[in-house]
């Protein structure tokens, strides 16, 4: 049992393999938040709040003569509001009286076998786990709200979820106005934060940043998680490392505008809320109407390594599905920066014969393949090929790319649509625009309104129409825009809060219809790169394009920023060309391998223009990717150092699930005249393993991670080195037993 309720102390406990969380229903009804981190035992530690008279935080009306009981001060699990905790709160609504508060008191709880489920939201799943689910319902007598908290257990993986139900349960109308997903109180300690922030072409740039009084808020109100702030934080002790110090993760499954607020209180106590992003939020609740919030993932672990551990874990097992979650991945050649918009099926066909020749898997036909789409200002909407450059249609190429031994993929950008398009002289009203008003123009395009039915029919219609017709085993799903002018032409005003979570209701219910139905394409995010890269997105596709910046040396940062919550297996990484298209930086090939090996490998580049011996050195590139993919997608990532931009190097290391085989990789990226070698211990090895280190030493994995390991010497523009490392004595201890 992971979930146990003490009936005299009022306590629940929910239990991990490593880690426990305690709340206490008090005497007074309210959920107090007691514990999270390390295991505890079942001890009632509502001992370690001694309470005072907090002078001008208020008490509850029926303990008023105990000037000690503040909401303002106490832990809780999910807040009141209007009431007298004036903290950031995790609720927020307009009762059908116009007033404005409301204050959860307990009412029941149940404890089941299984994950809950959100309808219509992605959602961590149960793989196997034997997973269990908390629900307390908490409720309101005067607001008529009813608050369910959904936790579910994953003993073995560490992980904790958690998502609300706000349920109308009273006869007039409620106006939710803000509905957050998950209240997490740190009541002790000295905390910083890590989150993600980044731009186009430089996503998820880790910053370590000391709490200071005061809120922080994380957000997105793009319409989508977006490059700037990734929907992932990670809160821990003051001197935590890779490998020590207690560090919780929070991250929300959910791809549209999101918000954290981390407050650092008057009495120094932490909290935060994750959930939607209310800015604009506005959902109307009849009588019985229930809104579900989207889900976050919660783990806390010794050390940030560990932290990264369970949610990659997590992600591999529990988020991405399909046949693409385990085993190989193609090895693809994308088109788009070979040739942009400026292709024919000629030289398409050039390309990916050398793409066949080289070893590849798999050709992408990127933007540019449908009608009227010579640049990035038209044809969107329009899902036809362009017979001008694709005289026998797409059946004729694909015919030909597989005739070559290659499988095909497909670029697209459903959501969006060009005013100069026939969907948009057809069906203004499918683009979110507000009556009145010109919309603001990004790449010269609207985003069609996915609360609408016929919107999401037309896009199934359409989709599954290509993956029917065509033989095609890829589609890169892309989305160039943020989401400004949001306004549905079918809602009435009212209504028009609730349109940026039903875009998403829509979107999801599209992509969950495609992956069902076609079980064997491959989808791959994608948003200007990686602007959409967050777990709502892998729960349909298990790789998103990391980011439109292919320099490796832009992208050592990136991925490494990524892989704080994210796993290898997810970033999208290819080969592009040197000099490099967004930074005009000049690498080695086999440089940009080793970064692009990182991830979910391809390459993006004109492998026409390449000289016999990159061929050769592409070729035996692929050979090595299909040797070390498994270790690296199903392994144990290691940061060995920071990515910053003042370190002069960056290493990493892949370690087999079963420790028998790693990667250890380093770029340098400032080689120093004379310096000092290069030294790192390893991690993750069996201490009394023998291994051999790139065939060149063999020693036990004892000394590599106490003693270490010694680079050769690097020098030149951003050299690199893969260093496989093998265990050598398993034959033998296997011929011993
Ligand atoms: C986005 C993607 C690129 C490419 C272009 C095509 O920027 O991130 O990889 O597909 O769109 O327009």
């Amino acid at each position: 049992m992971s979930i146990r309720y003490v009936k005299e102390s009022g306590q629940l406990i929910l239990e991990t393999a490593g880690t426990a969380y305690h709340m206490k229903i008090d005497g007074h009804g309210y959920l107090q938040h007691l514990y999270y981190g390390a295991g505890t035992g079942h001890e009632d530690l509502s001992y370690m709040y001694r309470t005072y008279d907090r002078g001008f935080s208020g008490n509850p009306y029926e303990l008023r003569d105990d000037r000690t009981y503040s909401l303002d001060s106490m832990p809780q699990e999910y807040t009141s509001f209007g009431v007298g905790d004036f903290r950031v709160n995790s609720i927020a609504a307009s009762c059908s009286d116009g007033s404005r508060c409301a204050e959860f008191r307990y009412m029941s709880h149940e404890i089941s076998e299984g994950k809950y489920s959100i309808p219509g939201l992605p959602s961590v799943y149960d793989n196997g786990d034997t997973a269990e689910t908390l629900t307390v319902n908490l409720m309101d007598n005067a607001a008529n709200i009813m608050v369910r908290l959904h936790y579910a257990v994953f003993e073995e993986l560490d992980i904790i979820t958690r998502a609300a139900e706000i349920v109308n349960a009273g006869p007039g109308t409620v106006w939710l106005r803000k509905a957050s997903s998950a209240c997490l109180e740190l009541p002790f300690g000295r905390w910083d934060m890590i989150h993600f922030h980044g731009r186009h072409c430089m996503e998820r740039q880790p910053e370590r940043v000391p709490l200071f009084h005061g809120i922080h808020t994380l957000s997105s109100g793009r319409g989508m998680s977006g490059h700037q702030h990734n929907p992932f934080v990670i809160l821990c002790d003051r001197d935590a490392t890779e490998d020590s110090g207690t560090c919780y993760g929070m991250m929300l499954v959910y791809s549209g505008s999101h918000r954290t607020e981390i407050e650092l209180d008057q009495f120094d106590c932490v909290r935060a809320v994750m959930g939607l992003n209310d800015d604009r939020f506005r959902w109307e609740l009849g009588p019985g109407e229930s809104f579900h919030t989207p889900e976050v993932i919660l783990s806390c672990a010794e050390g940030l390594t560990q932290l990264s551990h369970r949610f990659h874990r997590v992600i591999r097992n529990n988020i991405v599905r399909g046949r693409f979650r385990y085993g190989h991945r193609p090895v693809l050649v994308n088109n788009w920066e070979a040739t942009y918009f400026d292709f024919t099926e000629e030289k398409l066909l050039v390309i990916a014969r050398r793409a066949a020749e080289i070893g590849t898997e798999l050709f992408v036909l990127d933007d540019g393949w449908f009608r009227n789409r010579n640049d990035d200002n038209a044809g969107l909407g329009d899902w036809a090929p362009d017979e001008n450059k694709l005289p026998g249609g797409l059946e004729s190429l694909i015919e030909k790319i597989k005739s070559m031994g290659l499988d095909f993929g497909l670029w697209i950008e459903p959501e969006m649509v060009s005013e100069d398009s026939d969907l948009y002289r057809a069906h203004p009203d499918w683009a979110l625009t507000a009556p009145g008003r010109a919309p603001m123009m990004a790449r010269n395009q609207l985003v069609l309104d996915m609360s609408r039915r016929e919107v999401i029919e037309y896009l199934y219609e359409t989709i599954s129409g290509l993956l029917e017709r065509y033989d095609i085993s890829y589609i890169k799903w892309d989305f160039n825009r943020p989401i400004s002018d949001i306004y549905s032409h079918s809602l009435p005003s009212a209504r028009q809060g609730e349109v940026p979570h039903r875009y998403y209701l829509g979107l999801y219910e599209l992509y969950e219809r495609l992956v069902t139905a076609f079980p064997d394409v491959l989808f791959e995010g994608c948003a200007g790169g990686g602007g959409r890269f967050d777990a709502g997105m892998l729960f349909y596709s298990p790789q998103i394009w990391c980011s439109d910046n292919t320099d490796p040396v832009s992208r050592l940062m990136i991925q490494y920023g990524t892989s704080f919550g994210y796993p290898p297996s997810c970033m999208g990484a290819h080969v592009s060309a040197s000099p490099n298209h967004q930074t005009g930086r000049s690498t080695p090939l086999s440089t940009r391998a080793t970064v692009a090996m990182a991830g979910s490998f391809g390459y993006e580049l004109d492998l026409t223009k390449l000289t016999g011996s990159e061929c050769e050195e592409i070729k035996e590139q692929i050979r090595l990717h299909r040797k070390i993919e498994p270790l690296v997608h199903e392994g144990l990532l290691y940061r060995l150092s920071s990515a910053d931009e003042s370190s002069r190097f960056v290493i990493w290391e892949n370690v087999s699930p079963d420790r028998s085989e790693a990667l250890l990789s380093i770029v340098v990226t400032d080689p120093k005249a004379n310096g000092a070698p290069v030294h790192i211990k390893l991690k993750g090895l069996d201490p009394a393993g023998v291994y051999s280190v790139g065939g060149e030493i063999e020693c036990t994995g004892m000394a590599l991670m106490q003693s270490g390991y010694t680079f050769e010497r690097l020098t030149g523009d951003y050299p690199s080195r893969q260093i496989l490392i093998r265990r050598t004595d398993m034959k033998e201890k296997d011929d011993k037993q």
